[in-house]
């Protein structure tokens, strides 16, 4: 699905990979935890930015089906952090009128985390301002397969599997493909992230830790957006008649 950019250039989704906090805090000789804590404030900061800006969709990569290979010790610290972030930021979020919707597979978190990411959801589920989708034990990969496999249980018939078919069986079906990716912490890579849905999503890379991403460098993406001119395959002259 192809979004149209909403209001004046201002993009309907943002994507955004979240990376550098444990550069951050080694940059200050801290261990990795901290830079995932300092990681949620920021989140925090940018949700509300999001919503300042009518941003309708945010979706954030907070765990990749990758990042198992870090050591232990990182990993559940990571989902004690989450489990940790729920409980605090829960009702802050429902009262700025954010829908949760957690995305990727559930099947390897604990009961626990299973439970949180269930109570964020129906908590919110009636909210509509912005929904904040959370990439979690994701995989543009695993995405696309969990599609397929949906598919085929279902029947679908392979003459029928178009694009619009396999996209609504994706994970977030319910939003339009992201206008705007942002990636922070400098690498030049998409780590499996929305691979289905950024066909013609506008990239922005930024050299800024995710600790320390904020208003500003959110803004710097949007007006790097602006500039972009989006053809999606097509011709933007003046006087060439666009085919819907
Ligand atoms: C991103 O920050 C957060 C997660 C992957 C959970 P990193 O932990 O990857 O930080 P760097 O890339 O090592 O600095
Ligand atoms: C991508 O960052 C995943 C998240 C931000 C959750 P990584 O730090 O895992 O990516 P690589 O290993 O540098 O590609
Ligand atoms: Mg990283």
């Amino acid at each position: 699905m192809v979004s149209a950019d909403s209001k004046a250039g201002v993009p309907r989704h943002v994507a955004i990979v979240m990376d550098g906090n444990g550069r951050w805090a080694k940059k200050r000789f801290l261990p990795r935890f901290f830079g995932h804590k300092q990681g949620v404030d920021a989140l925090v900061r940018v949700v509300q930015a999001c919503i300042d800006r009518e941003i309708e969709y945010l979706t954030v990569f907070a765990f990749s089906s990758e990042n198992w290979k870090r050591p232990s010790d990182e990993v559940s610290g990571l989902m004690g952090l989450v489990l940790a972030a729920v409980s605090r930021y829960l009702a802050r979020m429902g009262a700025m009128g954010v829908r949760i919707r957690i995305v990727g597979d559930r099947e390897a978190v604990s009961d626990k985390l299973r439970a949180a990411w269930a109570e964020a959801e129906t908590s919110t589920a009636h909210n509509s301002k912005l929904t904040l989708n959370v990439a979690f034990n994701y995989g543009g990969r695993w995405d696309i397969v969990q599609a397929c496999r949906r598919a085929i249980e279902d029947g679908v018939p392979a003459a029928e599997l178009t694009e619009a078919k396999l996209s609504e069986y994706m994970a977030m079906n319910y939003a339009p493909d992201p206008d705007l990716f942002i990636r922070t912490g400098g690498e030049l890579r998409i780590s499996n992230f929305m691979l289905w849905q950024t066909a013609y999503t506008e990239f922005v890379f930024s050299d800024c830790l995710w600790p320390e991403f904020g208003e500003a460098q959110l803004d710097e993406a949007i007006a790097a957006f602006r500039a972009r001119d989006r053809r999606f395959g097509g011709v933007n002259a003046p006087g060439v008649p666009q085919e819907a």
